[in-house]
């Protein structure tokens, strides 16, 4: 058996295998409620042999949204249509996880794909359009084309932290296996993380201890609203990928005091304020991922630009991370873990990886032509 191909056993949930998918905003809700989109979006993933499926981005609280057409779970409605998601992924042998986000100064922002407020009034109606000013921890915006941000205060904070926790318990009873918190991309989490955008004088800005205040009492609230059986992963950016921002050496320091709050796994990424200059390559977030495992020994998933099956064995063969995610090559190929199974082992085995509709059908295909190609 491949490494990619064993199992992985966080608490009581074994998850089947180390590919994953990771959370992928869609931009396709209404009033923050999943729809019959989001469901194929993500089922598809399940059909495809990924043993965890995450659901995007989704707000704890209304202005926490990226976008007007961002999901939420910050009310009780929301909780039956994410259900059928998850449902779906269960009954086809994938554990779901759900991203609980708030995008802080970067809430309210155009849909990627229109790039500006351009709705016309007809368009406004159709997509539900709704528009409003952000939060942060300090008054100034990500960039020119954003929102000026009010400054949160106690109370602010206090409805966040409560948000986040309400999420935990809808996605609780909608049977999610995983939440993932989101504190990466220069979301709110990581405005209060990073040095870049914290510009606070209170005790949740100015040294590194005050800056990770507030995501560590999210992690804290939300690990005690989460049953102990469930994992919990935090998404990091470990590095800003500039100069004076957040270090990988702050990542690690970061990643212990999760670990310590019971988050059991670090999923790296990178980056996320504007004047970030990443060396973007194949697998150039690897290396980060590496050394917040090692540096705070604590499982990690490595994502970005990984797309190939001997590529991920061979994360997994350095111990680099335990886990392999996959976005936009999986939006790619939503069956590339039963391929990468098949370029792996080779075997017969892949056949029992497609759902019993498709399986025994393109073992005939494969059959009919000699062998698989
Ligand atoms: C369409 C799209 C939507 C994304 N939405 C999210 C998101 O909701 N949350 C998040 O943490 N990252 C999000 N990302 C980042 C991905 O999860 C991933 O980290 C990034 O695309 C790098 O991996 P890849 O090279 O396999 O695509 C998104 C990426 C894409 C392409």
């Amino acid at each position: 058996m491949s490494l990619l191909s064993s199992p992985f056993p966080l608490r009581d949930l074994v998850l089947k295998n180390r590919a994953i998918v990771a959370p992928m905003c869609q931009y396709s809700a209404r009033h923050g409620f999943v729809n019959d989109w989001h469901l194929v979006h993500l089922g598809r993933f399940a059909l495809g042999g990924f043993s965890l499926v995450i659901v995007e981005a989704t707000g704890v609280t209304p202005e926490g949204r990226i976008t007007y057409a961002c999901p939420g779970l910050w009310e009780d409605a929301q909780i039956a249509p994410m259900k059928r998601i998850v449902d779906f992924l269960h009954a086809n042998g994938a554990a779901a996880g759900i991203q609980l986000a708030h995008a802080g100064r970067k809430a309210s922002s155009p849909l990627p794909w229109r790039g500006s407020f351009n709705e016309t009034d007809a368009e406004k109606a159709a997509l539900a359009f709704e528009d409003w000013t952000p939060v942060a921890p300090s008054a100034e915006r990500h960039a020119a084309s954003y929102k000026l941000p009010e400054a949160l205060d106690a109370v602010g904070l206090a409805r966040i932290r409560d948000g986040f926790v309400a999420a935990a318990r809808r996605a609780e009873t909608a049977g999610f296996d995983v939440i993932e918190i989101h504190s990466a991309h220069g979301y709110l989490l990581n405005q209060f993380l990073s040095p870049v955008a914290n510009r606070r004088t209170d005790s949740y800005g100015g040294s590194l201890a005050n800056r990770m205040r507030f995501p560590l009492e999210v992690a804290e609230a939300v690990r005690s609203a989460w049953p102990a059986d469930k994992p919990l992963f935090a998404r990091i950016s470990a590095t800003d990928w500039i100069d004076g921002g957040w270090t990988v050496e702050d990542s690690i320091i970061y990643a212990k005091e999760l670990k310590a709050r019971g988050v059991d796994l670090i999923h790296c990424s990178s980056g996320g304020f504007d004047g970030a200059k990443p060396q973007v390559g194949a697998l150039y977030q690897v290396p980060l991922s590496a050394a917040v495992r090692r540096g705070a020994e604590i499982p990690t998933a490595a994502v970005g630009l990984i797309t190939t099956a001997p590529q991920a064995e061979s994360i997994l063969a350095a111990g680099d991370a335990d886990l392999i995610a996959l976005a936009r090559q999986a939006l790619e190929d939503p069956n590339w873990a039963i391929h990468a199974q098949h370029v792996l082992e080779g075997s017969d085995a892949v056949y029992a990886g497609w759902p019993q509709q498709a399986g025994y059908a393109i073992r005939n295909k494969d059959r009919a032509l000699g062998g698989r190609t």
